[in-house]
């Protein structure tokens, strides 16, 4: 055995993915998993793989016959540190798909720190097992090196938002886990408080309030990486707790809180897409948002917009129509390009995508053979179809969607026939990033169940002209809310903020509080604007969304490293949990009834 070998491992020289023939003849410690072993003709090779990625690492029985007999004994998952000297890989050997697939380490020391059992499925690329096994065994799911390069990707983009952040003076502050409730439109998570019995504290669904009340401290600039909790339906985009850039500003207007997030975009494109970002985004209203693709999301990577027929039915003789124009309603529509292939029953079960939204009839009109075919065809006068076709130019065989009912009723339906369009279609996008300002949202909307409530959250400043307003007509009030949209995803959402106690106090009375629930729940908040409050707002955007987006995955679980289920569990932990009737009884809490 040579003095080398003698010597014992302290330390790693550096990551296996990064050995390049540079390291030629040099001597190296590495330590990580097994990915793979090999046994070739009395050598074995080893792929040893790390966060850096993998090393061929070479055991020779005619170099060391002690160390190639305990390599044997080497299995997948393995964790070991080697110790040998780099050298080129035999000519034709060579693995061009490895960064450091020229060279390989001839091994001189291993030690095995670790055995490891057969795992549940392969850390190899992209292993064919079902999510929950995969979130079960997270560990060895984040293992893998796609999983691993997102998180990296993750680490990456929130140290290039702070450098941004920090260079415009913007101060980290944290603000409280255990709180009041933060009305931000969902429910509460809510945890019992031992020191006083049958109370609650709520954890934040964004830290809106203490950031509005670090501009009355007159921290002038604040940011916070935080997490906020929120009960509500989980989807692809939605987490029960997630991460928010938060941030706030003083004497401040909309334009110049847009043009820090444009600095935060511009360095996330240069440095994720190695794109130069032009620094001034797209600014769209909720209105036309709504009217040319019916959403206040848009996606504009895609052609498809609505369009208003309204003039074209003005006279119509078809009875239905007529009815819904009479009624103020309204009729719709756009055309599907590629849609040859449609088949009538896909085209009459287009009305299950939108009859949850009380949608009781989606019309079609397909230009075909030179006649208009629609099951409403023969209520069309020649003038009206002649121009529904040259309305949408409609190409042979291809067809128009067409919706009549209630204004945003229709235009949210269509917003989402169109979606189903271009998911069903496969249709292209132009570009493969589309990052816009939606603006002038309504300050009040109407919930399912007909009440007021606020389209963002009752902290945001309605348009200075519309003050007078907010309680004459308060849906007819425009607020000073904007919203950040990426490829039909809502990344951020912020506002100029209300600074008066008494339009403060008025927002809460639209919103059907009593003058006791105001002053229980928010008293504090309305006393703190007394006292010198200076004009501010700001914006919170959602981390896990951006990086999905920009990381390409179908779902922010994917970025999210111990993430929860579509029904809020945790499979790594199991959480939510039973706890013991001890636990229960010190929290005065007694469950009526278990899951
Ligand atoms: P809002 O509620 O719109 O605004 O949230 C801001 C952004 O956070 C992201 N987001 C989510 N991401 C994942 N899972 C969720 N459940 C989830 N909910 C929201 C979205 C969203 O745009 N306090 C205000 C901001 C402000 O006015 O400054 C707020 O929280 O990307």
């Amino acid at each position: 055995m040579s003095e080398a070998t003698k010597r014992p491992i302290e330390g790693r020289s550096g990551y296996a993915g990064s050995l390049s023939m540079d390291d030629n003849g040099n001597e190296v410690t590495l330590c990580g998993w097994v990915h793979r072993r090999r046994d070739h003709g009395g050598l074995i090779f080893v792929d040893l793989r790390d966060r850096g990625g993998i090393a061929q690492v070479v055991f020779d029985p005619t170099h060391n016959q002690e160390l190639h007999a305990k390599a044997e004994a080497l299995r997948s998952e393995f964790v070991i540190a080697v110790r040998g000297h780099v050298r080129p890989r035999p000519e034709g050997m060579e693995n061009l798909k490895l960064p450091s697939g020229q060279v390989e380490v001839l091994v001189d020391e291993l030690i095995v720190y670790n055995s490891a059992t057969t795992i549940p499925f392969t850390v190899e690329g992209e292993s064919e097992v079902t999510e929950n096994l995969r979130l079960k065994y997270r560990y060895l799911d984040l293992r893998r090196s796609v999983v691993q390069q997102r998180f990296l990707l993750r680490h990456r983009i929130i140290g290039w938002i702070r450098r941004v952040l920090d260079e415009l003076a913007f101060v980290d502050i944290e603000t409280p886990v255990l709180t009041s409730s933060t009305p931000e439109g969902a429910r509460d998570y809510l945890v019992p408080s031992r020191l006083h019995a049958g109370k609650f504290y709520a954890l934040p669904q964004s830290p809106q309030l203490f950031k509005q009340l670090l501009m009355i401290a007159g921290f002038d600039r604040y940011y916070q990486i935080v997490r906020c909790f929120r009960d509500e339906d989980l989807r692809a985009d939605r987490q029960p707790e997630f991460t928010q850039l938060d941030l706030e500003m003083s004497f401040v207007t909309r334009e110049k809180i847009f043009s820090v997030i444009e600095r935060v975009f511009a360095l996330l494109y240069k440095e994720v897409l190695g794109e130069r970002a032009n620094l001034t985004l797209p600014q769209m209203t909720y209105e036309e948002a709504m009217q040319l693709y019916g959403s206040d999301k848009p996606d504009r990577r895609f052609d498809l917009t609505i369009a208003n027929l309204d003039p074209l039915f003005k006279q119509s003789e078809f009875k239905v129509f007529r009815k819904i124009l009479d009624d103020g309603g309204t009729i719709r529509g756009f055309a599907a390009p590629q849609t040859s292939s449609f088949s009538r029953s896909q085209l009459d079960k287009l009305v299950d995508v939108v009859k949850p939204l009380g949608i009781q009839g989606v019309v079609w009109v397909k230009w075909a053979d030179g006649k208009v075919q629609s099951p409403i065809a023969k209520y069309l006068s020649a003038t009206e179809s002649k121009q529904l076709v040259e309305q949408f130019k409609l190409a042979d065989n291809h067809i128009a969607i067409i919706i009549a009912a209630d204004r945003q009723l229709a235009l949210t339906a269509l917003g989402q026939l169109r979606l189903h369009f271009i998911e069903q279609l496969k249709l292209a996008p132009k570009k493969a990033f589309d990052l816009l300002w939606v603006t002038d949202f309504p300050l009040f909307i109407k919930d399912d169940a007909d009440n007021i409530t606020s389209s963002h959250h009752p902290f945001t400043a309605p348009r200075q002209e519309d003050e007078a307003n907010i309680l004459k007509a308060p849906l007819k009030v425009t607020s000073q809310a904007y919203d950040l949209v990426m490829n039909g995803h809502e990344i951020g959402s912020g506002s100029l903020r209300i600074h008066s106690e008494e339009l403060q106090h008025q927002v809460f009375e639209v919103l059907g509080l009593s003058k006791t629930e105001i002053q229980s729940r928010f008293g504090f908040f309305l006393e703190a604007l007394r006292y010198g409050t200076p004009p501010h707002g700001g914006i919170a955007l959602g981390i896990d969304r951006i990086v999905a987006l920009l990381a390409n995955c179908d779902s922010i679980r994917d970025v999210i490293a111990f993430p929860k289920t579509q029904s809020g569990t945790c499979l790594t932990t199991n959480a939510p949990s039973n706890v013991s009737a001890a636990q229960l009884k010190e929290l005065a809490i007694k469950v009526l009834s278990a899951k």
